[in-house]
């Protein structure tokens, strides 16, 4: 649905996260946190910007900027070793990248950019891996099957998605 007061503004510039960008990213994930849903408590707070410098500092994360440079979307990542399980008694999985939290600013939702997110994270052509709440308000799962993922089980109250490279997934 086009947002027709953002109408003629400029398509938002999906870049790398940066550790500079994690006072801006946190202001996002608090946005965004109830819908995850996520509890980041106001004593956490110095705690999970720690957490997200680290993870933007291994430079997989990515942002979403308005015209003005400011953050308006995240799609936060680490690292995956291979032989990791997905679900209990599951097959060993490929290294690749742990789809951590995505999120869009409120006033920018309906304009493809978390699609556009997962489309440029695809083409670094690595597995990706990602854990859906089942208590999620985004309507993730169906998003993420949406988007070429796989549902490979159930852990606890968690749908675990993959996608890999060159399986003919590609949206
Ligand atoms: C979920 C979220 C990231 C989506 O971001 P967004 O940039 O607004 O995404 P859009 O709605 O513009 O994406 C549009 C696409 O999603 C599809 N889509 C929309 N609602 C959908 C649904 N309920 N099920 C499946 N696909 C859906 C649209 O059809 C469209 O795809 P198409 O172009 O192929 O038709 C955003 O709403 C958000 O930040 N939610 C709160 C945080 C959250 O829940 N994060 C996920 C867990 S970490």
């Amino acid at each position: 649905m086009v947002n027709t007061s953002m109408a003629g503004v400029k398509k938002p510039r999906c870049r790398s996260a940066k550790p500079e960008d994690a006072l801006e990213i946190f202001a996002v994930l608090v946005e965004v946190a109830c819908e995850i849903p996520v509890c980041i408590k106001d004593d956490d707070r110095e705690k999970v910007i720690e957490k997200i410098q680290a993870q933007v500092g291994m430079r997989k994360s990515l942002v979403a900027t308005d015209a003005m440079g400011r953050i308006v979307a995240l799609l936060l990542v680490e690292p995956r070793a291979a032989g990791n399980k997905l679900v209990l008694d599951g097959e060993p999985q490929p290294a690749g990248l742990n789809l951590l939290y995505g999120g869009v600013t409120k006033s920018w939702r309906g304009k493809h950019i978390f699609p556009a997110m997962i489309d440029k994270m695809k083409r670094r052509g690595l597995p990706l891996f990602a854990a859906v709440r089942h208590d999620n308000k985004g309507h993730m799962a169906e998003r993420l099957i949406k988007l070429g993922f796989e549902k490979v089980g159930t852990l606890f109250e968690e749908d675990k998605f993959r996608w890999l490279p060159n399986q003919g997934a590609e949206r």
